[in-house]
């Protein structure tokens, strides 16, 4: 294959990952985005290895197939609950691979014979491949291993942390300005160095971080890969490396800014002082004072036939007890019942951007009864009954009312408009932010105890008895 053919590969590649990320942001087109991604990675694929530049592929084509049926074998067997991890294991190996191709880039032999200009631009390229490498590949781990329970989850808050962090970018920067003025078989020790570095800095900013806010830090450490990605693809002169950094880095930071945005938190706060950690946001909000009512399975599904218009609320209680095809089957009797049936999801409902509508794609519910949180807050008072299932703070009134709470401000589903409420959950603990919910004490709010799952399998035979 020609150097044109090559490129035009890579360029009708490029255009199928374009249209995979277009894709991928709707329910009703994810399948089809999946599917583009695949072609435009299989032609990428198929033209990298036509086009002159591979050779050893008795060694390539082995560890190609290991790696592909091992990471269909992890796909296949991760909950959805466990997404976030598997993400950011994933890009610690990018992180890694920048980190061996930029080192393999400063030993290649004809790294030696650059000169000039190109030389000072092949080597800024390298430095930055392995710095953002490094920083991606120790971070990921550690996300890694706090969203999987093997760390703690609570942030390391060491002494000074801040101007350590800043020491660590100044040596980076003082070594690397060092590394561009040495001859080429002096600057391993400073690369190494910068690589060393980097590598400590990953594991102390993650690890600063708590435990939950660890898949906003992933989207982020997503972002860092595709750059350390797309610097790569500058060190290897590798145009279609490039494109897919460049997507990958600025999708990552567009979607956590989306979530910070949904949280009403900056990135700074995130990184810098998260829920629970440093900064205003450690206390729990206001007291909420008054008394709840409990209500049962048979006085639900009384209500439930009763009702016109029903409301479903999904939160991270429905992941965890996997409740999503009960609710399916609840949301099929009622629709059979001629009852208007709606689902309002929060952008940041969950734990991982789109986990409640991937959880209900899961269980087949139509997606054209499913609505966001902007799309549905005005048709709240029109509600009969609106279930609330194991979602916490993005119903707490407390983000509208209460502007000393660490929510305040946060956009929410404005749950109490609707004219009765049930709310099930285990017990009456706070969410992921720790904030009181007064939601679960006003007069139309009624709590329906237990594990969602159990509690809404009781409800959906009760419909049918
Ligand atoms: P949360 O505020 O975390 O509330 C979930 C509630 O579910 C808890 O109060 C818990 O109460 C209940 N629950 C847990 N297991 C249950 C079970 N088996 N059955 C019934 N209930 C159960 O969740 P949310 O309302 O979905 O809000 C999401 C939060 O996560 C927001 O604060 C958001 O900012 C944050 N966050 C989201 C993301 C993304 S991208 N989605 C990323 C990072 C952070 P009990 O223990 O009493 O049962």
């Amino acid at each position: 294959m020609t150097n044109g053919f090559v490129t035009m590969a890579y360029l009708i590649s490029g255009i199928f990952f374009v249209l995979s990320l277009g894709g991928l942001s709707k329910q009703e087109t994810a399948r089809k985005g999946n599917l583009y991604g695949i072609i435009g990675m299989s032609v990428a694929i198929i033209a990298t290895f036509l086009g002159g530049q591979v050779e050893n592929f008795r060694l390539l084509i082995p560890l190609m197939l290991g790696g592909a049926i091992l990471g269909g074998i992890l796909a296949k067997r991760v909950e959805m609950t466990s997404m976030p991890e598997l993400v950011a294991i994933l890009h610690s190996f990018v992180g890694l691979a920048a980190v061996l191709v930029g080192l393999a880039s400063f030993l290649d032999p004809s790294h030696d014979l650059l000169e000039g200009t190109n030389r000072l631009i092949h080597d800024v390229e390298i430095l930055l491949g392995v710095f953002i490498g490094g920083v991606t590949f120790t971070g990921s781990v550690i996300a890694f291993a706090k969203l999987r329970g093997s760390l703690s989850g609570k942030p390391l808050l060491l002494p000074g942390r801040h101007i350590l962090n800043l020491g660590m970018v100044g040596a980076s920067i003082w070594l690397g300005s060092r590394f561009l003025d040495q001859a080429p078989d002096q600057g391993l020790i400073s690369l190494l160095t910068v690589i060393a570095i980097s590598f400590i800095l990953g594991v102390h900013l993650i690890s600063a971080i708590g435990g939950a806010d660890m898949p906003v830090v992933v989207s982020m450490l997503n972002s860092y890969s595709g750059w350390a990605a797309a610097a790569a693809g500058f060190m290897l002169k590798n145009d279609l490396l490039i494109i897919t950094g460049a997507l990958v880095g600025s999708s990552g930071a567009i979607l956590s800014y989306i979530m910070c945005k949904a949280m009403n938190r900056s990135l700074s706060n995130v990184i810098f002082g998260g829920f629970g950690t440093a900064g205003g946001t450690s206390s729990k909000g206001k007291e909420v004072e008054g008394t709840i009512t409990e209500t049962h399975a048979d006085e639900v599904a009384q209500e439930l036939k009763e009702a016109k218009e029903v409301m479903i609320v999904p939160g991270y209680g429905m992941a965890v007890a996997q409740a999503q095809h009960v609710v399916k089957d609840i949301t099929e009797t009622l629709r059979e019942m001629e009852i208007n049936v709606r689902f309002a999801i929060h952008p940041v409902a969950g734990r991982l951007p789109g986990h409640m509508n991937v959880l209900l794609a899961e269980a087949n519910v139509p997606y054209d009864i499913v609505f966001e949180m902007d799309e549905i807050n005005a048709d709240l008072p029109e509600v009969d009954v609106l279930l609330v299932i194991g979602a916490n703070d993005i119903v707490n009134p407390s983000a509208l009312e209460d502007k000393d709470s660490p929510i305040a401000g946060m956009p929410v589903i404005e749950a109490w408009n609707a004219k009765s409420v049930v709310a099930m959950k285990r017990s009456m603990a706070a969410g992921y932010s720790g904030v009181e919910n007064p939601l679960y004490f006003k007069d139309n709010t009624q709590m329906l105890f237990g594990d969602a799952k159990d509690t809404l399998s009781a409800v959906f035979s009760k419909l049918n008895g």
